[in-house]
């Protein structure tokens, strides 16, 4: 070990973070629009104005058929998954209102609720997990026998990998008459998302995790009838004799000039991800997780956090070496064996206590569409020579 060959490789295994590499196609369509667009869409009546509002609406309509939604005007491009759920939450919340979220909300939902809670008086109930990280949907539609305004719900944790069962979770709140949001930054590009089919009202997305998108961009769809009022004002290169933001969506929520360069690439990498086709991803990492998950249980003092069905989880494996600083551990592995993983908290700090990890937090190892069982083999290798030494 320790040998030259280590520490220049580059086993990435931070996914969740965001995905590396992207595919060819990707920086292919950023490099094209780059040098060979480069107009501002929506603004100037010339052919490169034109063909940049073209890349804008193309990455929309790709984004509409992977979620299934019906008119893609209704999704605004963010920068990213976080400015997405605040536009939603401080858009849509009044005082009094009541949301009913759960214990596994990164802090891109949790910290706008806190904060509408101490100013607005939003009242929060959350639902709590077990130690695996899987949401009891039992005490969620006992919570939503109270009125609720909002139901938010992260699809995948990105502590546990944890899934919600959207179909179930659609149906308690279509029962409930409840607005149903959904975090999927750690589930769009990996995990069929349907918003007609699972009821879901609001979705959340990032542009550079399961979309193999360049960093920098996002959504966010709204199901007509619910109007969130923009956080961000400005120009939008429509209705420009007027001094009031448009209420028509999408410019009601893109203020200024968006990404377009960033958007070109999204747009390629959603294309990427329909060609390949959602189940064929999620094939890929159900083989890299089972082979983690089979070959980790074998190394002693090594603990395994979420669920061990697949059918309950994304590729985002939480571990620790018993009695060992999980930041020591990251260290190690990429500084000795050239394995990248996120170690300590990972923004959700409610998920960590529910799985008994709080607060110095775990090692998260999260595959991706580019990993290969190599790569899984490598982790393990390292994982078991740092548990010996
Ligand atoms: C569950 C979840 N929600 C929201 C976010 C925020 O995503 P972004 O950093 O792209 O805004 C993340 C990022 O890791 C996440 O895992």
């Amino acid at each position: 070990m320790n040998g030259a060959n280590e520490r220049d490789r580059v086993i990435y295994l931070d996914n969740a973070a965001t995905t590396f590499p992207k595919p060819p196609c990707v920086w292919e369509a950023m490099e094209k629009c780059f040098f060979q667009i480069g107009g501002n869409p929506g603004r100037s009546g010339h052919r490169l104005s034109y063909k940049a509002a073209a890349v804008l609406f193309d990455t929309r309509e790709s984004l509409a058929k992977l979620f299934h939604i019906g008119s893609s005007e209704r999704i605004a491009f963010t920068k990213n998954a976080t400015e997405a759920i605040n536009v939603a939450l401080f858009g849509l919340l009044r005082p009094g209102d009541r949301v009913v979220t759960t214990a596994m909300e990164h802090n891109a939902v949790m910290r706008p609720l806190r904060h509408l809670e101490r100013s607005k008086g939003v009242r929060i109930d959350v639902v709590p997990a077990n130690a695996q990280g899987m949401v009891d949907l039992e005490a969620m539609a006992r919570a939503l026998k109270e009125k609720a305004d909002l139901l938010v719900v992260n699809h995948a944790s990105n502590v546990a990998g944890s899934l919600v069962d959207l179909v179930e979770v659609g149906s308690l709140a279509r029962d409930a008459g409840v607005p149903l949001m959904v975090d999927a930054a750690q589930t769009a590009g990996c995990c069929p998302i349907d918003v007609e089919a699972m009821n879901i009202s609001i979705l959340a997305f990032t542009g550079h995790k399961g979309l193999l998108g360049p960093q920098g961009t996002g959504g966010l769809y709204v199901a007509p009838g619910l109007e969130p009022l923009p956080l961000i004002m400005g120009g939008t290169g429509s209705n420009s004799e007027r001094e009031e933001q448009p209420r028509f969506w999408p410019d009601a929520h893109e203020s200024g000039t968006p990404n377009v360069v960033g958007l070109a690439g999204l747009g390629a990498g959603v294309e990427y991800v329909m060609d390949k086709g959602i189940e064929a991803v999620r094939g890929h990492e159900e083989r890299l997780f089972k082979r983690f998950w089979e070959g980790a249980r074998g190394i002693p003092g090594l603990l395994l956090y979420g669920p061990s069905r697949w059918e309950e989880r994304v590729a985002v494996v939480s571990v620790n070496l018993e009695g060992r600083d999980p930041a020591r551990v990251g260290h190690r592995l990429d500084r000795d064996f050239g394995v990248m993983v996120r170690a300590g908290l990972h923004c959700a700090p409610s998920a960590h206590k529910f799985l008994g990890t709080f607060p110095t937090g775990t090692v998260r190892v999260a595959f991706g569409l580019f990993n290969t069982l190599d790569d899984v083999d490598i982790a393990l290798e390292a994982l078991e020579a740092i548990a010996r030494g």
